[in-house]
């Protein structure tokens, strides 16, 4: 469902990407800009800038950049619409919904309304008298009151109405707070609480919305832990317990725990990329929602059989979703929260980084691929581990993996020594090569940071990103523009696509600014965007600079594109030239 057009361009006028940003960042202003700690990777000086003419944000850092938007979606770590959805709310806008028939939007509004009361009545509880108990329980537990206010944990009192009752004096009917999962009804059509003396943990997810609960009861009866049922709005497979906080963590990896307590201790230790699956095995989908946040996931599930069964079947699920993933046994305690509480988290982090790497899982997969009874198929193989093994940081490790898959393949460990060190040489000369490459580059090209776009010709891209400068700081230059230059003489399709869109958006008389390209630009094209417009070009120097940009444009793109063999090269320019003259990119 797309969002419309108009309200977008209204949205991002009302938005003022200065403050947006200031609710997250400290600013200073430097010259016309505002610089500040970038909130998307760690660093100690100022690299994260804001520039309000443009309406943009852009770390020169780790290149993140973009809209008013596009900061609400990586710092919320939202999805784009409902990144607008959360910024409209804060300009009292409203979202013109073209999905869902209105009834059932209504009831969901309704329905979280009922589960973030519920919310407020359980916490509220646990710091009555009602709650001694239940506040002894988590004391018990070794839970601060900071990590208790932190996680909204609370307790519902025992009683089969004390909900109902303060619910509907606020005003709620008891269908709804049975949909919501609040209440359930007997046999005879009598509504009652659900949760009953039970220590209550909220279900909170990505858009900080209260989804459901989990109860627990304080001593050993059965069941253990009582979960809300799927609802309108509870849906267990596409939620994690704690992604609300986890997503806001600066860790490279997310820790996968079974529990509830374990993700509380977790957090409270310091760990604050722990979610748990809710009750249930994990899913692709929690798995990809994972996948969203970082590319490694550490499984520290319990120590038991159970435990470890389910690890393997997790670590599928998250390799099928492009993750990493690392395995954390837990010496000596049943589960991470036990183990924090015996051990302290010092310990746990030495566990953490003593996490078996994937390096054994990679070659065990690779080695999967294979079957070693034919010679040429080991063969391949090994020349495959040796890929992995000589791409290993040290000598030791390079010598224990080659130690173990020599073996592993029947071969003599010296033998496929000598295949890791020529895959370590093949290797080590892509990287010098590389390296040449960047150095000769000139620095004041943006580089789009490791997301997948390259440049073939950097000549021609900087003379494009320039290009794209100008726009952005002129859209009048457009007219001339455009007549002279297409997006397919870009040498880059990333910033011909963005050339091209600029050239829509000035058809269609809407200005040419980052926020209106951004519901159209992948998050590393709209890095790419931002980077380039940096480049501030003096007004009065802005239409020689076109005309070089263009002319650089059009020579490489003919040094790229040449001629056929016997076709005169002087030609096939004028040609190109010709061709390109008129052209209007308006579509
Ligand atoms: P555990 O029994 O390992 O939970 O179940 P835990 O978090 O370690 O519990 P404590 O430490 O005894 O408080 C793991 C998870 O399985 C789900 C819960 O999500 C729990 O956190 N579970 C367990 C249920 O949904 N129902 C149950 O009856 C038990
Ligand atoms: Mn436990």
């Amino acid at each position: 469902m797309a969002i419309d057009e108009r309200f977008l361009d209204e949205l991002n006028a009302r938005c003022d990407i200065v403050d947006i940003v200031s609710r997250y960042v400290a600013l200073k202003k430097s010259g016309s800009n505002y610089f500040g700690l970038c909130p998307f990777h760690n660093e100690k000086t100022a690299s994260f800038s804001v520039a309000p003419d443009k309406q943009i944000f852009y770390c020169f850092g780790c290149g993140a950049g973009g809209g008013p938007i596009r900061f609400i979606m990586n710092i919320e770590g939202l999805e784009f619409q409902d990144a607008v959805r959360f910024l409209a709310k804060q300009y009292n806008m409203t979202v013109p919904e073209t999905e869902g028939n209105p009834e059932e939007r209504h009831r969901r509004e309704h329905i979280l309304q009922a589960l973030k009361e519920a919310a407020r009545f359980f916490y509220a509880q646990l710091h009555s008298p009602a709650g001694a108990q239940a506040l002894a329980y988590f004391q018990g537990r070794r839970l601060s009151k900071k990590t208790m206010n932190n996680f909204g944990l609370g307790y519902a009192p025992d009683s089969f109405h004390a909900l109902m009752d303060a619910m509907t004096a606020k005003g709620f009917s008891k269908e709804i707070l049975e949909k919501a999962g609040l209440l359930a009804r007997s046999p005879n059509g009598t509504y009652y609480d659900k949760f009953r003396n039970r220590v209550m943990f909220p279900i909170i997810d990505i858009r900080g919305d209260v989804i459901g609960f989990g109860g627990r009861v304080m001593d050993d009866s059965k069941p253990k832990y009582l979960n809300s049922p799927e609802t309108q709005v509870f849906n267990k497979r596409r939620n994690l317990f704690a992604m609300n906080m986890a997503k806001r963590t600066k860790k490279e990896y997310f820790l996968l725990a079974e529990g509830y307590m374990d993700v509380i201790a977790l957090h409270q230790a310091g760990f604050d990329s722990a979610v748990a699956s809710l009750g249930t095995a994990l899913t692709e989908e929690q798995a990809r929602l994972l996948s969203r946040y970082t590319k490694t996931v550490i499984v520290c599930y319990d120590a038991d059989t159970a435990g470890q069964t389910a690890s393997q079947r997790a670590i599928d699920i998250l390799k099928k979703a492009g993750l990493r993933v690392k395995i954390l046994k837990i010496p000596g305690a049943k589960d991470p929260d036990e183990f924090i509480k015996t051990k302290g988290p010092d310990a746990f982090h030495k566990l953490i980084e003593r996490s078996d790497n994937d390096i054994r899982y990679r070659i065990e997969s690779v080695r999967e691929k294979y079957d070693f009874t034919e010679d040429d198929q080991r063969i391949l193989f090994l020349k495959e581990a040796a890929e992995i093994i000589a791409a290993l940081e040290t000598q030791v490790e390079r010598d224990v993996y080659t130690t173990s898959t020599a073996k592993l393949a029947g071969v003599t460990p010296e033998a496929f020594a000598q295949e890791v060190r020529r895959a370590q040489l093949r290797q080590g000369k892509k990287a010098r090569q590389q390296m040449h490459r960047e150095v000769r580059a000139p620095i004041q090209a943006a580089q789009p940071k490791d997301r997948g776009i390259h440049f073939d010709n950097m000549k021609s891209a900087r003379a494009e990103q320039g290009i794209l400068a100008l726009l952005f700081s002129d859209a009048s230059l457009m007219e001339d523009m455009r007549r002279q230059l297409k997006p397919q003489d870009f040498s880059s399709p990333e910033l011909g696509k963005m050339y091209g869109y600029a050239s829509a958006l000035y058809n269609t008389g809407r200005n040419i600014t980052v926020a209106a390209m951004e519901p159209m630009l992948e998050p590393a094209e709209l890095e790419l965007l931002v980077a380039a417009i940096q480049t501030q070009i003096p007004a009065d120097t802005r239409h020689k600079a076109m005309e070089d940009y263009i002319r650089v444009i059009q020579e490489q793109n003919v040094s790229a594109n040449p001629a056929d063999p016997g076709e005169d090269p002087l030609l096939r320019k004028a040609q190109l030239q010709r061709k390109s003259k008129g052209f209007d990119t308006g579509e």
